[in-house]
């Protein structure tokens, strides 16, 4: 795959001073996930565009004024930015970016799984296409899923999850629903490795341990912290450790670095190149975003995403009710 980084600091400065202006020019904010490239996040925050989780990413969007949303991230991001605001143009860098989770969860298998299961409630993680949110009762993300969950589960409601297996294993840990999961994974976060992590932290015993919750069941268990990407950044700075082991997408290493600059943060081991690991902490699809990309979506209007606006509609339902229900708390 081709190295979206831009390496020659004239012609990084060049597409940085072109995207700015094309941004003003366009009416678009840029919304940026923490995993895509240190640039694209430092170019969103200078120009009044958002950093954030993928909850965080969905509200900004939907209460920006910009006519043009660019989501830097992966495909259901964009996805649900435009779910959420189908008045405006939503445009992505690169709309081949995908996700594991996404991919694993097909809504051709997806809705006849729901359907034979017309008892429980349809959770889906907001890593999925339109089409399996539009068969969905309520969308989460992994900042929100265990207090979705919860309140359901608290209303006597039996749940259906999809598509993290690992992250509906922990969903379901903390609140103790009834849930049947599908069992779709993250490439990225199921390459951790508990017992690479044991020796890491044996030699850095003063460490707290981050974890996201796609992560496998015996790394979670070995966290100080679990969260989504904002509530380990969050823990980065609250913490009073001054090193951190993290298991998640070293992407997240620029905004833990900017929340708290004088601590250390080590990558938590997967199996490394060559072994097991496919992705070694870094997602292939957020890595396709990149300043080039960028400038070219911009000035040539390319990469919109399109929804067939009766799935729109019905993933809307589901969309809202997580926006909604985030407004509550
Ligand atoms: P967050 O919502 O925690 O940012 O997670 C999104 C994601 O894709 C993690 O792999
Ligand atoms: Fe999907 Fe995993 Fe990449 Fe997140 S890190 S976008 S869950 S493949």
């Amino acid at each position: 795959m081709p190295d979206p980084r831009v390496h020659d600091p004239a012609e990084r400065e060049a597409l940085m001073e072109r995207v700015r202006r094309l941004l003003r020019e366009q009416d678009a904010v840029l919304v940026a996930h923490y995993y895509t490239d240190d640039d694209l996040q430092l170019i969103a925050e200078e120009t009044g565009g958002c950093v954030a989780d993928s909850l965080e990413m969905a509200r900004f969007g939907a209460r920006h004024a910009a006519t043009t949303l660019v989501v830097a991230g992966v495909r259901f991001m964009g996805e649900t930015a435009k779910i959420l605001n189908p008045e405006k143009r939503v445009l992505m860098p690169e709309l081949g970016a995908e996700c594991s989770l996404d991919l694993g969860c097909p809504a051709e298998e997806f809705v006849p799984f729901c359907d034979a299961h017309p008892d429980r409630t349809v959770v889906v993680y907001a890593n999925t296409s339109a089409a399996v949110k539009a068969r969905a009762d309520w969308v989460v993300t992994s900042s929100i899923a265990v207090d979705v969950v919860r309140h359901l589960h608290q209303r006597g409601e039996k749940i259906l999850w999809a598509p993290d297996r690992h992250l509906g294993r922990y969903v379901q840990d903390q609140t103790g629903a009834d849930m049947l999961l599908w069992q779709g994974a993250c490439v990225v976060h199921e390459a951790f490795q508990a017992d690479l992590l044991r020796q890491v932290m044996a030699a850095h015993p003063e460490a707290a341990v981050l974890v996201h919750p796609e992560s496998p069941e015996d790394v979670i268990a070995l966290a100080d912290v679990v969260g989504s990407t904002t509530q380990l950044i969050d823990a980065a700075r609250r913490l009073s450790n001054d090193t951190f082991i993290v298991a998640t997408d070293r992407g997240i290493f620029y905004k833990m670095k900017q929340a708290a600059p004088h601590k250390t943060f080590i990558e938590a081991p997967t199996g490394g190149a060559g072994a097991t690991c496919v992705s070694c902490a870094h997602c292939p699809w957020m890595a396709m975003n990149g300043l080039r990309n960028l400038a070219a979506v911009l000035e040539t209007g390319t990469n919109e995403i399109t929804i067939d606006e009766d799935i729109r509609r019905r993933a809307l339902r589901a969309t809202q009710r997580m926006i909604d229900f985030r407004a509550g708390i």
